[in-house]
């Protein structure tokens, strides 16, 4: 039984208003089961132990540490960030210690801290992939893997996995074969399908998948034709790209039977339930992260009210009630 805030004293048929500590914030993704559906989006919380000054880990949905690849990658050339109207743009170029250091040293650290622990991986082909997913199927602390095919600030190139839906498909087909783990497929808005991308991915064996990743974009000084980013051309995120990441999710959603966690410019519970209208059962917040440090227990609260505002007793109510055409 649900407690009330306020009763029908007068007896006028108005009906009771839910506290917002008694709605169910609880979410299922495929096999994942999620407290809250507020996660942290790969690379803008560290590893996650970055952000322990600024809120318990164990208050998210899930912590989703920076991409991890086989060998130590040093990132790109300075600047890697480049403040845009609405949006950061960045080309950080997946800088980490490697699969071995990240075993070793990081999480022993991490394990046992978040409700759920998602490790983000990258490789440079489909066998380094499965070899990742491999490495860390049954260690302590891993609940889920996501799979970065789709950064657009490496030489190597992970985009080309992310636009081809036979690849997507043939790559999660052998990550799946390598690890009993959860599988979400991080997609690229940088398609013209988006929808066949996130079917390739469920037909290879992705439990979810999530998205979007960076807009491809570039910033210049028109005086000094400098671009703002080292790399020159990076990946846009922010407020500035949350309508096309909506109609992305909402794609997905229209085409696709497959768990849908929805990524872009969240700054707000309002944006958060943006996405979980149109299909998403899950969001992870990223940019606001450098603006709000601790958005997630914000995130988490502000969901809490608006829902019980709206005599929601539970977020899959909401997810349920998606009106969208
Ligand atoms: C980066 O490290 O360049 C950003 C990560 C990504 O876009 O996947």
């Amino acid at each position: 039984m649900h407690s009330v805030v306020s009763q029908d004293a007068n007896g006028d048929g108005a009906a009771p208003q839910l506290a917002p500590a008694d709605v169910d914030l609880s979410v299922q993704l495929g096999p994942l089961h999620l407290d809250n559906p507020i996660m942290t989006a790969s690379g803008t919380a560290g590893l996650g132990l970055e952000m322990e000054p600024f809120f318990d880990l164990a208050e998210a949905g899930a912590i989703v540490v920076k991409t991890i690849t086989k060998a130590p990658r040093k990132g790109n050339p300075l600047p890697r960030l480049s403040e845009t109207p609405s949006g950061l743009l960045n080309s950080i170029g997946l800088p980490n210690k490697g699969i071995d250091a990240f075993i070793e040293k990081t999480l022993p650290l991490l394990a046992g801290k978040s409700r759920c622990l998602v490790v983000n991986i990258a490789g440079g082909c489909h066998g380094e992939f499965s070899e990742l997913a491999g490495r860390l199927d049954g260690l302590p602390g891993i609940d889920a893997l996501e799979l970065n095919i789709s950064c657009p600030n490496v030489e190597d190139g992970n985009l080309p996995f992310a636009r081809d839906p036979d690849v997507v498909k043939d790559l999660v087909a052998e990550v799946r074969s390598a690890t009993s783990l959860p599988l979400i497929t991080k997609l690229s808005p940088n398609v013209t399908d988006v929808a066949s991308i996130a079917q390739a991915a469920k037909e290879g064996g992705s439990d979810a998948v999530s998205l979007i990743n960076t807009v491809l974009g570039m910033s210049v000084d028109w005086r000094s034709g400098q671009p703002g980013l080292g790399t020159v051309i990076g990946g846009l995120s922010g407020p500035a790209v949350k309508p096309i990441a909506l109609r992305m999710c909402l794609e997905v959603k229209r085409a696709v039977e497959i768990p849908i966690i929805g990524i872009g410019g969240i700054m707000s519970a309002d944006d958060a339930l943006e996405f979980l209208t149109v299909g998403a059962s899950a969001v992870q917040v990223g940019t606001a992260h450098y603006k709000v440090p601790d958005i997630v227990p914000r995130l988490i609260a502000g969901l809490r009210e608006r829902l019980a505002g709206a005599g929601r007793a539970s977020v899959r109510e909401q997810i349920a009630s998606m009106k969208v055409p």
